[in-house]
């Protein structure tokens, strides 16, 4: 019987550099998107899949993510003094149990496995979701719920993945097939930021994970991959062979909101989504074609 999965890690210490000066001040991951911060879909998205203990690996600047889960006395109380009973309810709804945060730090940011080795304590010999709030999802069924089933399916480590264009596998970490079974690929190899020309396929890892703690003994020699920087594609690359390892084909749709084009795309997919919002925005969109 696989350990259940308890804990998620989400790394928030990268400097945002595609969004300065937006980033200078205000972290990427507070960027709201409608209304919600980024990093606040990533953990409604992991407690929808039983996230009961979340990491957040900060950075400076960044403290200001873990002030959105605390509760807020005065606003709330000035909220309940005017009678806005429904924001007041949202507003707690949002706020993590006592003793459920924790942060560490990464000083520098040396990489996404750097980051990850980083919250090594808090995983200890645990099996371990990572969600990187930048990629936001539009999934009926939690991404990470997604995962987590196929997580006790197989027993081992899974991975989110989509199709891209051979031109663009360049950008991301990709998967050496050994079986493709459909929704589950089980994998023999995993590349980080190919050249097209010798990626291996076009199956590629977006930001949701769930690993084995056995990653962390990898990630841990602190070696160099693609870009000068401490891959968590690499680290997971050592595991395959010793332990299951799949690419899930998740149902729904990702949104690259580390990048100005897809982060606007989500405004509006995600606005189109609210009632109250829909038809506003398609009366107004016209205008600008
Ligand atoms: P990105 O590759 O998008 O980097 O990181 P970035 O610094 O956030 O943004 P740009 O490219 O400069 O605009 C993907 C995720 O990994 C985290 C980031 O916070 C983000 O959630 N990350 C990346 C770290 O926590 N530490 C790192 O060393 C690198």
């Amino acid at each position: 019987m696989p350990k259940p999965l308890r804990k998620a890690v989400m790394p928030v210490a990268g400097l945002g550099t595609r969004f300065l000066p937006a980033t200078k001040t205000v972290a990427k991951e507070l960027l709201p998107v409608v209304d919600r911060p980024l990093i606040q879909y990533a953990v409604d998205e992991a407690r929808a899949a039983g996230i009961e203990q979340f990491c957040f690996v900060t950075g400076r600047g960044k403290t200001a993510i873990v002030e959105q889960f605390d509760l807020a006395f005065e606003l709330e109380a000035t909220l309940r003094e005017r009678g806005k009973e429904k924001e007041l309810a949202e507003l707690q709804a949002q706020a993590l149990p006592p003793g459920s945060v924790l942060t560490t730090r990464q000083q520098v940011p040396m990489g996404l496995g750097h980051a990850i080795w980083c919250a090594r304590h808090f995983i200890g010999d645990e099996p371990f979701a990572i969600l990187l709030p930048d990629d936001l999802m539009m999934c009926d069924v939690s991404c990470t719920k997604q995962l987590a089933d196929a997580y006790l399916e197989t027993g081992g480590n899974v991975v989110a993945i989509e199709e891209v264009p051979m031109e663009r596998v360049s950008k991301y970490g990709v998967l050496d097939i050994a079986e493709d079974k459909g929704r589950l690929v089980s994998v023999k190899g995993l590349v980080e930021k190919p050249r097209p020309e010798v990626a291996p396929s076009n199956l590629t890892i977006i930001g949701r994970y769930v690993l084995m703690p056995e990653v962390i003994g990898h990630l841990a020699k602190h070696e160099k991959g693609a870009g000068g920087e401490i891959q968590l594609t690499d680290g997971m690359a050592k595991l395959i062979g010793s332990q299951p390892f799949h690419g899930l084909r998740y149902e729904g749709r990702r949104f690259d909101c580390g990048d100005k084009l897809g982060f606007l795309e989500a405004q509006l997919a995600f606005a189109l989504q609210r009632p109250e919002l829909a038809e506003g925005v398609r009366a107004f969109l016209p205008n600008y074609r």
